[in-house]
């Protein structure tokens, strides 16, 4: 019942249609969306067993939301998950958290607070924020990773002016959501975390589906490669030697494109690469491996991800003559006031607000200390646990900036033989260094997760805003999270 490697074809599942939108002077000013967390009594992933799951909308992978900036949604979630979640008899209050998004904080999707079985909650996006890809999944405390792991995680892609006009869209804009499962003889999920190390699975999914294969015309294609694994870590590369355009990271467009032939993949993290088959023969096959890093666990086809193959199918010569870009300025347009891509070798790179922070001598630098307990097996931050984050009655923070401070976050992993991929909620940052030296070519963009890896340093720098109040960092190796590696900071309140 082990399933095969690149025979299966990949889904890429149509965007989610709102259930009604507002319109102002022909413009849809926003969107409601509706979505029912709800058992999957029999996904299909095995040749011949079935897998009970959890899917938004009952759907694997789950429904993918695509808006423009601008567009404001309304998401209300709905709890149908029954008394427990029936895959590991886990209890079924859930949160939902749009990771990328600067919600407001009750729309966060904060840990405890929880949306019980038969509730349903009503989140606001505001979607102001650069192109990005984002991505909602559950985050209930102490459960996050179990509800994940079973399929509550989609995509959801913010649009903007310039991003429109620098990547490729439509058919050659392609989600790629990975993840990795271990199964039981009867075809059930299998999870086994006593030591809250991570789990990692021996099959590879992408959008639900084990190794898939996707047919690509002679084009140049963008993917959108989100790491959805609980703890599996990836360093992908095409089995043809050639280098993938990095295009964007979590945050949205880099300033300049970086040409790469591997790069390290933590959970969470987005990376959006350029792939150019034009190239190539009809009838050749390009795979997309993983090269592994240190402390996964890997197995006999754990490195291979999927497959393209390149098909002769006509094209446009607006496809075929298509330049890659090599770097993305923009400027305000004066009419709409909205950025737009420019030629113009004196514009601004895009993404300016955050790539263009620089360190400045007084600017406050907080350390983030990693550690494992050989006695709790719980992981902690500055020795804090989020366990007492909750019993301080919220009241414990790493870090209480004021609204538009700009601080420098130091992030030591001292936890020996582990790698963290920290996550820090309503910012994006920059990567200034990694054991001082600086960070890799690919992670140049706008980041809101880091890989800290086994025994590293890393500094990031952000500026706090635009809205007050408490939120979330932690790993999102989610058994780490949940075991219990997550603490939060607050902004813009004085009565820290
Ligand atoms: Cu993707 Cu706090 O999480
Ligand atoms: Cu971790």
């Amino acid at each position: 019942n082990f399933p095969p490697r690149y025979t299966n074809v990949l889904t890429i599942p149509e965007a989610m249609q709102p259930v009604r939108q507002d319109v102002v002077d022909g413009k849809v000013v926003k969107k409601y969306y509706d979505v029912t967390a709800k058992t999957v009594p029999a996904a299909k992933i095995l040749p011949k067993l079935s897998t009970i799951m959890l899917g938004y909308n009952g759907s694997i992978p789950g429904p993918r939301i695509d808006v423009d900036q601008g567009q404001a949604v309304q998401l209300v979630v709905r709890n149908a998950l029954g008394a427990t979640t029936g895959t590991f008899g886990t209890p079924s209050p859930i949160s939902t958290h749009l990771h990328g998004s600067a919600s407001l904080p009750q729309y966060d999707g904060y840990a405890g607070d929880l949306t019980l079985n038969g509730q349903k909650k009503y989140y606001q996006y505001p979607n102001f924020q650069p192109a990005r890809t984002l991505w909602y999944h559950d985050h209930a405390q102490h459960y996050t990773a179990q509800n994940a792991y079973s399929g509550l995680a989609a995509q959801y892609h913010l649009h903007d002016a310039v991003e429109r006009a620098a990547l490729p869209q439509g058919e050659f804009d392609v989600p790629l959501t990975v993840s990795d499962a271990m199964f039981q003889a009867n075809g059930a999920l299998m999870y086994d975390d006593r030591t809250h190390s991570g789990l990692w699975g021996d099959v590879i999914l992408v959008n639900g589906v084990a190794w898939p294969v996707l047919k690509v015309k002679r084009a140049v294609y963008r993917f959108r490669l989100l790491n959805a694994s609980i703890s599996r870590s990836y360093r992908p590369t095409l089995s043809n030697g050639a280098q993938v355009h990095m295009v964007a990271t979590d945050g949205g467009m880099m300033p300049k494109v970086q040409k790469v032939s591997q790069w390290r993949h933590g959970s969470a993290e987005r990376y959006e690469f350029l792939v150019d088959f034009r190239s190539y023969a009809p009838g050749t096959r390009i795979e997309l491996k993983n090269l592994s890093n240190p402390n996964n666990r890997d197995y006999d086809h754990t490195g291979k991800i999927m497959a393209f193959d390149v098909v002769g199918d006509p094209v446009s010569d607006a496809v075929k003559n298509w330049r890659i870009p090599t770097e993305f300025r923009c400027v305000v347009d004066p009419v709409t006031g909205q950025k737009r891509l420019t030629d113009d070798p004196s514009a601004p790179l895009v993404n300016d607000e955050v790539m263009g922070l620089v360190p400045t001598k007084d600017m406050e630098v907080r350390t983030l200390r990693v550690q494992k307990s050989d006695v709790t097996n719980l992981w902690s931050i500055n020795g804090e646990t989020w366990d007492d984050v909750v019993r301080s009655d919220y009241r414990k923070v790493v870090a209480d900036p004021d609204l538009g401070d700009t601080e420098i976050w130091e992030i030591q992993n001292n936890s020996g033989g582990w790698f963290h991929p920290v996550h820090i909620h309503l910012i994006d940052f920059k990567i200034l260094s990694r054991n001082g030296r600086p960070p890799f070519p690919y992670e140049m963009g706008p980041k809101d997760v880091v890989y800290v890896g086994e025994n590293e340093t890393v500094r990031v720098i952000m500026k706090f805003g635009p809205h007050r109040g408490k939120y979330m960092v932690h790993c999102h190796n989610l058994p780490h999270e949940d075991h219990d590696m997550m603490h939060q900071f607050s902004v813009g309140l004085d009565d820290d």
